[in-house]
């Protein structure tokens, strides 16, 4: 982290000058725009993939990131911040970088991960710490009543591409599902139907664009649901 981190953080927080404001997050052209390229290559994305990352020093750049995505990196489903454990290295990292150059809206969380505030390295770092971490199932579920129809939507739409059991592949950039958030889920799939969430895949997005409320509600259940890949759950994990 740079030394200029603490007075960005802490000027998220409270009401400074001008010159110790936090970064205002930049917008940049995503799906709404002609010619858009999803997973373009990117600088910053390319150096912090190059990384192996260190999960020591990931931890210690974390704190920042607890107070809304917890010390566990379980998320907290009532404020939609999404469950991070286990989620695939390359998935943190470009979701990070989308976050950073205003490819994915995302103002609130802008200000902690900046580049002012956090080098391609230290992403890296991040990205490895959290991978590490076992995913835990207390996750928020959906209220249970179609999940007959989430796995009929879900094999036949999404497992293609997250894998049968939400597992979803680190080599495309897919993310893992499994066990995530219900409201979180329902929120991105929501925003990814209606052009809210701009750093989508667009063979997704045409998937996605026929589904009602209902369809959306149900696969996020069915998701939701889905147990964390063989040996990264959390009492797999614990000693
Ligand atoms: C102020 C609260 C807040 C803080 C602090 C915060 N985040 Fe987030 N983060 C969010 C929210 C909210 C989302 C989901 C946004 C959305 O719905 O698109 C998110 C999403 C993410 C995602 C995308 C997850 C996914 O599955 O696509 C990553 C990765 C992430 N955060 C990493 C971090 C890291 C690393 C830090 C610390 C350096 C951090 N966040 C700090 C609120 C926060
Ligand atoms: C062509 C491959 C593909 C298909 C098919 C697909 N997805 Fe995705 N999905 C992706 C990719 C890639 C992302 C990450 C997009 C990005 O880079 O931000 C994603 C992201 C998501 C996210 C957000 C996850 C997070 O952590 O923020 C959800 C939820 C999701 N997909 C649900 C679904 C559902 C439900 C279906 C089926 C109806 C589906 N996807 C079909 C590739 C796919």
């Amino acid at each position: 982290m740079k030394p200029s981190s603490l007075i960005l953080i802490l000027s998220a927080c409270a009401s400074l000058p001008a010159w110790a404001q936090p970064p205002v997050q930049p917008r940049a052209p995503g799906i709404e725009s002609k010619g858009y390229v999803w997973n373009k290559p990117d600088k910053e994305k390319t150096v912090a993939l190059s990384r192996s990352g260190d999960p020591a020093k990931g931890k210690e750049l974390y704190r920042v990131c607890q107070g809304c995505h917890q010390d566990n990196g379980a998320g907290k489903s009532d404020a939609d911040y999404p469950q991070l454990a286990g989620q695939h290295v390359t998935v943190l990292i470009k979701q990070m970088v989308d976050v950073r150059s205003g490819r994915r809206d995302n103002p609130k969380m802008h200000p902690f991960i900046a580049s002012e505030v956090l080098s391609p390295e230290d992403m890296a770092d991040v990205a490895a710490y959290l991978n590490s971490l076992p995913i835990p199932t207390s996750n928020a579920k959906g209220d249970g009543k179609h999940l007959d129809r989430g796995k009929y939507l879900y094999e036949k739409d999404c497992a293609g591409c997250h894998g049968e059991m939400g597992e979803g592949d680190a080599v495309k950039f897919y993310p893992l599902v499994a066990s995530q958030h219900f409201d979180y889920l329902f929120y991105e799939v929501e925003q990814i139907r209606d052009g809210g969430r701009r750093n989508a895949n667009p063979k997704m997005v045409r998937v996605i664009r026929k589904y009602s409320d209902s369809d959306l509600r149900d696969v996020s259940d069915y998701m939701s649901r889905l147990p964390p890949p063989v040996g990264k759950t959390a009492s797999a994990r614990q000693k």
